[in-house]
């Protein structure tokens, strides 16, 4: 097991506040509200799935001695993920990472695009899948193709957490920021709950924006 990860910048993807404020007090303090969120008092005994895993997570559980029982991330980041796999996998086995070349106009543009062929790149079913900051860069199409991949990977009792930007307003889908495409992928909330049950899933909680906990709006959904 792993007592202390210190991840080189180049690794990092949060942005200037979460920088500001620490990597590890950010995580822990997000993974604390998704674990009461999917009704649970720690993780010790959870198997978790971390799609667009970034570093920060790994980072949090290893030096915040968060419980867990295992902790598998996927990201499109290649270089990020063999870090991760280098670093951390050949020497705690409560983690495993796998690269997926998802095309993403943001963070891999050069990615294949996601269709309803697409498998994760990883086996297996889990207890808690989470995605922070995820679905803030994703457009339509690839959202609702990875919440039906997901709802294939979920236990009976399993809960999803994921954060999105949300307008309540908004009719359908709005890549805010012209010439930053997906840096700002904003859904209209019955456009969102619209994907997240055509996936599947039934919606327990549609939680607004919470910048006490540098949060988004955040959903948690259980297998319909
Ligand atoms: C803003 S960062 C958030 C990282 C991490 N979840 C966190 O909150 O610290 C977004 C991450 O999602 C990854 N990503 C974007 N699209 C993806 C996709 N389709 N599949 C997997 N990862 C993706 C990016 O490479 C990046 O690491």
């Amino acid at each position: 097991m792993i007592n202390y990860l210190d991840v080189p910048e180049v690794f990092h993807q949060n942005s200037p506040i979460v920088t500001a404020v620490g990597y590890e007090e950010t995580g822990e303090k997000l993974i604390k509200l998704a674990t009461s969120s999917v009704d649970r008092t720690d993780l010790g005994d959870a198997d978790i799935l971390d799609i667009g895993c970034g570093v920060r997570f790994t980072m949090s559980i290893i030096n915040k001695r968060i419980p867990i029982k295992s902790y598998t991330g996927i990201d499109v980041n290649k270089s990020m993920i063999e870090y991760l796999k280098t670093e951390v996998e050949l020497y705690d086995d409560r983690f495993s990472f796998a690269h997926w070349n998802a095309h993403n106009e943001m963070y891999n543009p050069n990615g294949r695009k996601l269709t309803k062929k697409n498998v994760l790149p990883v086996d297996g079913a889990f207890d808690v899948i989470w995605l922070f900051s995820v679905f803030t860069h994703l457009d339509p199409s690839d959202s609702l193709i990875i919440l039906k991949l997901l709802r294939q990977r979920i236990r009976t009792g399993g809960k999803l957490f994921f954060t999105a930007f949300i307008d309540n307003d908004l009719d359908g889908f709005e890549d805010r920021v012209e010439g930053s495409p997906l840096l700002h992928a904003y859904f209209g909330k019955s456009y969102m709950q619209s994907l997240i049950t055509s996936a599947g899933w039934k919606i327990d909680l549609f939680h607004e924006a919470d910048p006490s906990n540098y949060i988004q709006h955040y959903i948690v959904c259980s297998p319909n």
